[in-house]
């Protein structure tokens, strides 16, 4: 909506605003039918960027997007969040799947009531990374953290609805992971820290170590039906494209396969911990090869770019470098894939989450 305003200032308001409720009406019918009329209570998320709905407006890091343009199609346009799209992202697409609610609240927001916490937050916080190093360089709030706010929380709900209902919401809720971009895109690739000391296949092995020992202590407090993010084609963001993908800002074939092997790698363990753990449901989400087709068939899902992002150049700007002083925005975000050079347009997110996700609901359960 910001960048509708900004081009036809002369608007009435009202077409404006009816417009967006019209957007919002359709892309809200999005719940899907969930096996033996199970019902979810919750739906609670550990991750990085992609997931975090703004729980780092409440910390001090530099890695931020509560500002304009970020937000600019976000319930009826103009409401920067905190979230790292133009609109709603995975965190609340993936909520409303499960029939559970349409958008889903960062846990550090002082405003949440009880019945907000009963169905479900996100502790996702924008810049972590499965390698502990990445959360430090970013002063964001490390999976150990969101794991020891997740704790605080199942305090809180119990607190509010007693043991025996807090027990049922732990434990049929839907966890979701989506987290390990961070530690290739930013990590390895663009300090020294870990290539002084790792090749790609050993940091990968970090990566997977620390997923696996997430996932236990996961379990150990309670979750059962955890789905987890593979890597995405990291190499195609626009901004791994300029960093990496030469003149012709090619994907950059070297985060390409990091994020490929750490996938393999994490799929094969996560299928080890589904036989030490027979009452859970671990549930490896691929989201490689969707991102991927995406890009190669962009107008089977019409969008019309697929190499930049829609907030300035397209090729460099994420996060404060995405601002209300960007002078360049793209006319429409519904046709591209990417917001900024690294995040999914809320559109793109949609589809996204509808090929990763749709065909894997059946086994959660
Ligand atoms: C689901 O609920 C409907 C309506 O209550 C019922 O007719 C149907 O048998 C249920 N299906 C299963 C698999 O429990
Ligand atoms: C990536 O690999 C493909 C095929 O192996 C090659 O055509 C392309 O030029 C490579 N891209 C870069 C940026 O090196
Ligand atoms: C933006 O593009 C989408 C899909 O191509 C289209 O449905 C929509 O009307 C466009 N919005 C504006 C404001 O042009």
């Amino acid at each position: 909506m910001y960048l509708v305003q900004k081009l036809l200032p002369q608007l009435p308001l009202q077409i404006i605003w009816s417009c967006a409720i019209l957007i919002i009406f359709q892309q809200n019918d999005s719940a899907v039918s969930l096996p033996n009329n199970e019902t979810v209570p919750a739906v609670i998320v550990f991750g990085d960027s992609i997931v975090d709905p703004g729980n780092n407006n409440y910390i001090t890091t530099l890695v931020k997007c509560n500002f304009l343009p970020y937000g600019s199609d976000f319930a009826g346009g103009d409401h920067p969040t905190g979230r790292f799209s133009n609109g709603l992202i995975p965190s609340d697409i993936i909520a409303a799947k499960f029939g559970v609610k349409k958008i889903l609240p960062a846990y550090l927001d002082p405003n949440l009531t009880p019945e907000d916490l009963l169905s479900g937050v996100s502790f996702a916080s924008g810049g972590a990374g499965y390698d502990p190093l990445t959360s430090t360089l970013a002063s964001v709030i490390p999976l150990s953290s969101q794991l020891e706010m997740f704790k605080e929380y199942k305090n809180k709900i119990k607190e509010a609805v007693g043991g025996s209902r807090a027990a049922n919401i732990i434990s049929k809720s839907i966890y979701i992971v989506c987290i390990g971009s961070d530690d290739i895109a930013n990590t390895y690739v663009q300090t020294p820290f870990r290539r002084a000391q790792y090749d790609i296949p050993s940091y990968t092995d970090l990566m997977a170590g620390q997923a696996i020992s997430f996932l236990k202590k996961l379990y150990g407090v309670g979750a059962r039906r955890v789905g987890v993010f593979g890597l995405t084609a990291l190499g195609c963001v626009p901004s791994q494209r300029t960093v990496d993908g030469g003149i012709r800002r090619a994907c950059a074939n070297s985060s390409n396969q990091a994020a490929s092997l750490f996938n393999s790698k994490l799929s094969s363990q996560m299928n080890a911990l589904n036989r030490e753990f027979p009452d859970a449901r671990l549930v490896y989400l691929d989201s490689y090869n969707p991102l991927l087709d995406m890009i190669h068939n962009p107008s089977l899902y019409g969008f019309e770019e697929t190499e930049k992002g829609c907030c300035g150049t397209g090729n460099i700007e994420v996060s404060i470098l995405c601002n209300p002083y960007t002078l360049e925005m793209c006319a429409n975000a519904s046709n591209y894939i990417f917001w900024d050079s690294y995040h999914p347009t809320e559109k793109a997110y949609y589809v996204l989450s509808s090929l990763v996700l749709d065909d894997k609901i059946k086994d959660f359960f």
